[in-house]
């Protein structure tokens, strides 16, 4: 097939692409930066300059793509941090973007980077995006088969430890505990999207995607344990207290509220509500796998 990936070479789109160009596959691949192309190019995909923000060229560029995979960012962390930017109306106008582009490309058959959370709009703060552009798409006419992806938290948001592990010992966040949550890796998301390419396309579909399940107390003993900090504590604080922490370090107030009720919908288990439903089996990267790359990035800072 000719499939069009969105996410450059980022966590997932690089392995996803890998794997889709080994099983025969056609690959464009889109980034927002020329330098990125002789990259692309030199894992034998194809690469189409533009963003997300562009209607225009997403549609040219999803043009004779037999299928193609969309995800939404607004580059990085330090969006969380500018207090003039609205990012879940942001996030929302790339998936209306997509939606017109596939729609004026004629594309059928659609895999979407959605997440957990994506089963409703009350209570889930941040991931309050995910339903709105899941809901988008979903107004394409019903011959546009979409597969929508919903992963659970990422490992890599474990490097946001690393600050509180450094300067307090601890693990410090509005929730923690025993109750088990699961996390996973892009490795194995991008596992599971480049067999979902390959699988058939039917209607409307949704799959739950996690590597492992772990408590916060296991967390921070696994995490401890690799960075040689064996008796590291995961410290549970109020909602104010860390909605005031993250205010303190400079999150704009939209996100900083976002990531706190998140957190509560967590402990409520409203955000697991519809994966506890239909539990996916998990894949193989587990945390202590992980744990080994967290630990070589605590100790460059
Ligand atoms: N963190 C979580 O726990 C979690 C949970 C569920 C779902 N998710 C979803 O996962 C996504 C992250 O996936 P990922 O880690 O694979 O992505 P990523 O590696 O963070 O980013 C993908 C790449 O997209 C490109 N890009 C950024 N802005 C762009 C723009 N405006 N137009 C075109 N390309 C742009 C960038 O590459 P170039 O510089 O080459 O353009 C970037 O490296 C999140 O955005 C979220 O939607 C996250």
């Amino acid at each position: 097939m000719k499939i069009t990936i969105t996410g450059s070479l980022g966590n997932i789109s690089k392995p996803l692409t890998k794997e889709l160009l080994q099983k025969g596959h056609t690959v464009t691949v889109i980034s927002s930066k020329a330098e990125r192309q002789k990259d692309i190019e030199a894992i034998g995909a194809k690469a189409a300059i533009g963003t997300m923000e562009d209607t225009d060229f997403l549609s040219a560029t999803f043009k004779g793509a037999d299928a193609v995979y969309v995800m939404e960012t607004l580059g990085g962390a330090h969006t969380f941090f500018d207090k003039n930017l609205d990012v879940v109306g942001a996030i929302t106008k790339i998936g209306n973007n997509y939606k017109q582009a596939i729609d004026q490309a004629g594309v059928k058959r659609v895999v979407h980077l959605s997440s957990i959370g994506a089963h409703t709009d009350k209570g889930v703060g941040m991931l309050t995006f995910h339903h709105n552009v899941e809901n988008i798409l979903k107004q394409l006419p019903y011959d546009v088969s979409i597969k929508f992806m919903r992963p659970v938290g990422f490992y890599y948001n474990m490097f946001g430890f690393i600050p509180t592990i450094k300067a307090q010992n601890a693990i410090i966040s509005n929730y923690g505990g025993d109750e088990r949550e699961p996390w996973v890796s892009p490795l194995d998301i991008a596992a599971v999207i480049a067999e979902e390419f390959e699988k058939p396309f039917n209607g409307r579909e949704i799959r739950y995607i996690a590597s492992d399940e772990v408590s916060p107390n296991e967390v921070a003993k696994i995490l401890g344990e690799a960075i040689g900090k064996p008796h590291l504590k995961w410290l549970a604080i109020s909602d104010e207290q860390f909605l005031n922490g993250l205010l303190a370090a400079g999150m704009s107030p939209q996100t900083a509220q976002g990531f706190t009720e998140m957190n509560v919908s967590r402990r409520g288990g409203v955000l697991y509500q519809d994966y506890q439903n239909n539990k996916p089996t998990l894949g193989k990267i587990k945390l202590k796998d992980f744990a080994k790359d967290f630990a070589a990035v605590f100790n460059q800072k």
